[in-house]
């Protein structure tokens, strides 16, 4: 310790704007909302203000922070604010609520010195949204992992090799032994207009003690908030389960509710025990995590295990 661990290939990059705080000894809080930040900024399919709308072509965000000691602030739905997970930790730290949606979380962005952005669709989300538009007959479809035989990893698809969604979760470790963790994701591409998914649930999309752990989710939301998902591993390991039995046990209950739509979906957990221990698992293959550590400074990616 300390360390930092990201959903996704891609997790990479947002550990490496956490790092240098880690490493200087700065809060394990500070840290992830580093990362959710740089995540957010970066050109995405799926985290952020250039990431894929919804299915009515407007893009809406979620976030969240937590940390060890049960401190939290959520928004969902908000539109043309660039980094949700600030608003996010300003709604911990500056309201005597946990989670602002919509208009409302807007408007306490802007009260407390965010900009109001443009709404402006990026080039990539634009295109994407008119061919969904042609193709889906406006009918929302559930993610399918499909992950490519070569190049960067976007981890979700539709079944013409389009990308669907991807969130991004921050967990970490600061040297003084104290979590925090963050969310931060566009949803599920071409989404109802108002769908809310795991990410900004504390939970479901995270969930951190500073006496067990901490451990964030990927994938369909609905899934993850259907059994508490985050909140689900977390217990697990408090109960003495490792965080990839945990992560496993999480999947197990997803997966027993209707067996018959495993192969449809992808969910993915990935948490870290309070002492630094790092597991994951996952419905499909192609579930990813990213470590950033002393051993591995600059980042390292490692595949989840999954049911299939
Ligand atoms: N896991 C992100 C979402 O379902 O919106």
């Amino acid at each position: 310790m300390p360390v930092v661990v990201s959903t996704w290939d891609s997790g990479v990059r947002a550990n490496a704007a956490a790092w240098p705080m880690l490493a200087g000894k700065g809060s394990a809080l500070d840290a992830v909302e580093a990362a959710g930040r740089a995540a957010e900024a970066e050109p995405s399919c799926c985290v952020g203000l250039d990431a894929f709308p919804d299915r009515d072509g407007i893009v809406t965000l979620d976030a969240c922070i937590m940390n060890g000691n049960g401190d939290i602030g959520s928004v969902s739905y908000l539109e043309r604010i660039k980094h949700p997970v600030s608003v996010a930790r300003m709604v911990m730290e500056k309201t005597p609520h946990v989670l602002l949606s919509g208009k409302g979380a807007q408007e306490f962005a802007l009260a407390n010195g965010m900009q109001l952005e443009s709404g402006k669709l990026s080039a990539d989300a634009e295109r994407e949204w008119k061919k969904w538009l042609e193709r889906s007959n406006y009918k929302p479809e559930i993610n399918i992992e499909n992950r490519p035989a070569r190049g960067p990893a976007v981890p979700y698809f539709f079944p013409d090799g389009s990308p669907n969604h991807d969130t991004m979760g921050t967990i970490a470790i600061g040297a003084d032994g104290k979590l925090a963790g963050m969310v931060t994701t566009s949803g599920m591409a071409f989404k109802m207009h108002g769908r809310v998914g795991d990410s900004p649930i504390i939970g479901a999309g995270l969930f951190v003690d500073n006496e067990v752990g901490a451990a964030t989710s990927s994938g369909v939301g609905e899934e993850v908030i259907r059994i508490c998902g985050t909140h689900t591993v977390i217990e697990q390991m408090r109960m003495g389960r490792s965080p990839e039995q945990a992560c496993s046990e999480a999947i197990r209950r997803i997966l027993k509710r209707d067996p018959t739509k495993a192969k449809e979906i992808q969910v993915g957990f990935v948490a870290i025990s309070r002492r630094g221990e790092i597991g994951a698992f996952a419905i499909q293959k192609g579930f990813s995590y990213s470590v950033t550590n002393t051993d591995h400074p600059n980042g390292k990616v490692f595949e989840s295990k999954s049911y299939f």
